[in-house]
């Protein structure tokens, strides 16, 4: 029960793990003849989106004859980057994630793979810098030491011609930068939500995007709108005076400032006059690094040091390091080193076991965005920096798995987003994967994540190893549990490159530890179909409100919002209580194994399928037993969900949906533009019927804190199910309708107890 169902999912690499740490690189390069009928595959036309590719690369079925290896196949990887260019059509959907052409090309979309060992063309140039013996204080000659080093910049010229990513992302930061270069540098002003963090990763997106456009033209209007962003974020105008001016009482914000000031000392290191190199130093210690090394003892401002497992441990550690890693040399107060000899320990105590065993993060799915930004960007500066990554990459040894949870949790209808949704993004992005994917030898992760929507940003440019070549899909589990008792939960689908695909998530999981951004959500799902969402989430509340993040204990004021309270969840309610804080769920679940292959489109076996159940007795009072079972049925084209259940208290079930809601006994037709979903109770005890209300919190519910009250939830509608005291198998059925599928062609499943299901048992 408690593995990795799909762990070995069938994807295989071509190198050998654990892959070096040390950036790659390789000599000599050999010529190799291109057949350009193995390159452009064969363009089917079907279920998936309507924009086909390009005709240019579309055309004669591929070469079905044995598969290159080798050279042969470094080469022809390159020959396919150049023909077909970006896999998706756009990035600009509903829901910003990639849209790709139905197709099938057996050379193009084939087992992800790294040729840097094959093709040096292909790959990354040595790098000069290694050191025997690598020292976390000890760093290069060279700069940048940041992120990336020099040598990496020096490749990007020809590695932009060569890559089409590369040459996207290049020009989409050209154009971002030249956005931001006509914008008044960024004005002081509280974000309504922590303090100035927004203000901090704005200036610090800027800068990147900046830093960038100078190095690779040289031009000084962006050296010196760079240094007018930074002259403004410690000006007299921008917050207090003093050294309070980055706002260290919520330290994130002081780390990003002072990220955002690293990279612009460092990257712009040797173009920055010896006045403004010092301005940019001086700064960066004054509100930045001599707050953060008080924060190591003082519990007002570096609370997060202090056994967190979560973002707050890695953006502050993160923005520490960046900082201390600049400096080193051009500072000899010896304020770097005693920086950086509590920042290793400390994140490599805290924040790397955000990730659990399974590679699910402790806090959400959002919050995972802003920790592995940070994460990575400390690791890849320290390596980039020094050599090593002191352990960061392999002291949890799960680490690498964490890839695989952000692509399971995001679905079609964009993410499985349970819990708080954290604060605006800007320079926060999933790009952490292509890192992890380099370093830790899973191409997937990088194919996966050069599609989407935030991939073109500087991180990437450096991140992204040119060499990878396949699709990410091919040889993929649609399924994947992840059942560590902290998280628990599972994502089914039926494919990987299809807007339409059904998706299911549900979740189990403690109701504490999660740094309170969780909801009392055991029993949770999303539905994605059709390419909309039919079950979702409400998000955030308001986190100024009173007591919002006060504790998770049960009697915390958190959970007297709706947005956190379990009627604000896709669950079942008994008494109209909240779960309980102390709830142990247990899972089990189990799937056919179905991968994608090559091609975009996936027609999955009748049979296919795939189960998550929890026994959530544990969550509630009033409750002798309650298993919540989720499956996939009818070859992944329709979704029953059930609950076993016996409570000496009112029971309610509910979900939570964008859709138009009409209702007729026991069933109710959910509508979203022109698409449908129909769900229906099956064997319904009698006098039991489906109704709707508004997503708003219950008459007799305990009061708000004074002042306070719910967000809005704007055209949610809530369906219920109302049902008394007593002992239920309440089943409900989940029929998207298709096109092309006729009534006749759904199933009604048989009754069987969530503890009896199996592959099997709804055939
Ligand atoms: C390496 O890739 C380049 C394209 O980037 C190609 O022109 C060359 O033939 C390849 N060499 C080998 C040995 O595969
Ligand atoms: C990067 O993009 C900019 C803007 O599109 C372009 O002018 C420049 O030539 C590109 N750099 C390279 C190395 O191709
Ligand atoms: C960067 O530019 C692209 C292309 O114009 C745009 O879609 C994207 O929103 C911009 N990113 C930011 C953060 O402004
Ligand atoms: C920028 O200037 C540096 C130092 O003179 C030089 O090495 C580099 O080639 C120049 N880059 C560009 C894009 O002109
Ligand atoms: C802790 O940090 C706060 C906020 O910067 C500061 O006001 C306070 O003096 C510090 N306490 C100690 C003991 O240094
Ligand atoms: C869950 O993950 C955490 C963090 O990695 C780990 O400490 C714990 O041992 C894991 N629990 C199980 C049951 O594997
Ligand atoms: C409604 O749609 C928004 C925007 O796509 C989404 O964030 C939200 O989760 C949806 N709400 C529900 C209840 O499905
Ligand atoms: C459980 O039922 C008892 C008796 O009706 C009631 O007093 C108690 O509040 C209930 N607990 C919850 C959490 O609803």
């Amino acid at each position: 029960m408690a593995d990795y169902a799909n762990e070995n999912s069938g994807l295989t690499t071509s190198r050998a793990k654990p892959r070096s740490r040390k950036w790659l690189w390789i000599g000599g390069a050999v010529a190799v003849a291109v057949i350009l009928a193995a390159v452009l595959g064969g363009v089917l036309g079907s279920r998936a989106h309507k924009n086909n590719q390009d005709s240019s690369a579309s055309g004669a079925a591929a070469d079905s004859g044995p598969s290159p290896t080798g050279e042969a196949a470094a080469s022809q990887a390159a020959s396919i980057k150049e023909a077909i260019g970006l896999f998706p059509t756009a990035t600009n959907s509903q829901y910003l994630l990639p849209l790709y052409p139905s197709t099938t090309n057996t050379a193009a979309y084939t087992t992800p793979t790294f040729h840097a060992s094959t093709n040096a063309s292909l790959a990354w140039p040595k790098d000069s810098f290694q050191p025997s013996n690598p020292q976390p204080t000890s760093v290069r000659p060279d700069r940048p030491r940041l992120i990336a080093p020099s040598y990496k910049w020096n490749a990007l010229p020809d590695l932009i011609k060569s890559d089409p990513y590369l040459k996207f992302w290049n020009d989409t930061i050209f154009g971002n930068a030249t956005q931001y270069f006509g914008l008044e540098p960024v004005q002081y002003h509280l974000d309504g939500s922590s303090g100035i963090l927004d203000n901090a990763r704005e200036i610090k997106m800027r800068v990147k995007a900046f830093a960038y456009a100078y190095r690779m033209t040289n031009d000084t209007k962006w050296l010196d709108r760079t240094f007018s962003e930074l002259e403004n974020a410690v000006s007299d105008s921008f917050g207090p005076s003093g050294t309070d001016k980055w706002n260290p009482t919520h330290f994130l914000d002081t780390a990003e400032f002072t990220a955002a000031f690293a990279i612009a000392y460092d990257w712009l290191h040797d173009a920055w006059s010896a006045d403004q190199r010092s301005t940019i130093l001086s700064s960066m210690k004054t509100y930045g690094l001599e707050v953060g090394l008080d924060a190591f003892s003082n519990s007002s401002t570096g609370w997060w040091a202090n056994n967190i497992e979560g973002n707050w441990n890695c953006v502050c550690n993160s923005g520490l390091t960046m900082g201390a890693l600049a400096i080193l040399e051009d500072d000899t107060t010896g304020l770097a080193e005693q920086l950086i000899a509590k920042t290793i320990p400390n994140a490599l105590a805290n924040c790397i076991w955000a990730v659990s065993s399974d590679g699910t993060w402790s806090e959400t799915a959002n919050y995972w965005y802003f920790g592995t930004t940070g994460l990575a960007e400390m690791t890849a500066s320290l390596l980039s920096a020094t050599g090593s990554d002191y352990g960061l990459l392999s002291t949890n040894e799960h680490l690498e798995l964490t890839g695989y949870y952000h692509m399971y949790v995001t679905g079609p209808g964009s993410l499985f987003a349970y819990g708080d949704h954290g604060p605006n993004k800007f320079s926060t992005t999933a790009n952490a994967i292509l890192f992890w994917g380099d370093v830790l030898n899973h191409p997937e992760y990088m194919l996966f994540q050069r599609d989407q929507h935030d991939a073109p940003e500087p991180n990437s440019m450096f991140w992204y190893d040119p060499s990878v070549s396949g699709a990410f899909w091919d040889g993929l589990a649609l399924d994947r549990f992840f059942d560590n008792s902290t998280d628990q939960w599972g994502a089914m689908r039926s494919s990987w490159t299809d807007e339409d695909a059904l998706y299911v998530a549900m979740k189990a999981g403690t109701l504490q530890g999660h740094q309170t951004h969780n909801d009392l959500d055991a029993g949770d799902f999303v539905i994605d179909a059709l390419g909309t969402r039919w079950a979702g989430e409400l998000g955030s509340g308001n986190y100024l409100s009173t007591g919002y993040f006060s504790s998770d204990d049960q009697d915390s004021q958190r959970w007297l919002y709706y947005r956190k309270r379990t009627e604000g969840q896709n669950t079942i309610l008994v008494n109209k209580a909240n779960q309980l804080v102390s709830a142990h769920p247990t899972v089990n679940h189990d799937t056919s194994g179905t991968a994608q292959g090559s091609s975009t489109v996936l027609d999955v076996a009748q049979d296919s399928t795939a189960y998550f159940t929890a026994d959530l007795s544990s969550a509630y009072d009033n409750v002798t037993s309650f298993k919540r079972g989720i499956r996939m049925i009818n070859g992944r084209k329709q979704v029953l969900l059930q609950d076993d259940i016996d409570a000496s208290g009112d029971i309610m079930w509910r979900m939570h949906t964008n859709a138009t809601v009409t209702v007729s006994g026991t069933t109710a037709t959910l509508t979203i533009g022109d698409k449908k979903l129909d769900l229906s109770i099956l064997n319904a005890p009698s006098g039991v019927s489906m109704s709707t209300g508004p997503a708003v919190r219950f008459s007799d519910d305990p009061a708000l804190p004074a002042g306070e009250s719910d967000q809005e939830n704007p055209g949610v509608t809530v369906v219920m199910i109302s049902l008394p005291a007593g002992q239920y198998n309440l089943q409900v059925l989940f029929n998207p309708q298709w096109s092309g599928m006729s009534a006749s062609d759904f199933v009604t499943p048989p009754f069987v107890a969530v503890d009896s299901w199996s592959l099997t048992s709804h055939n």
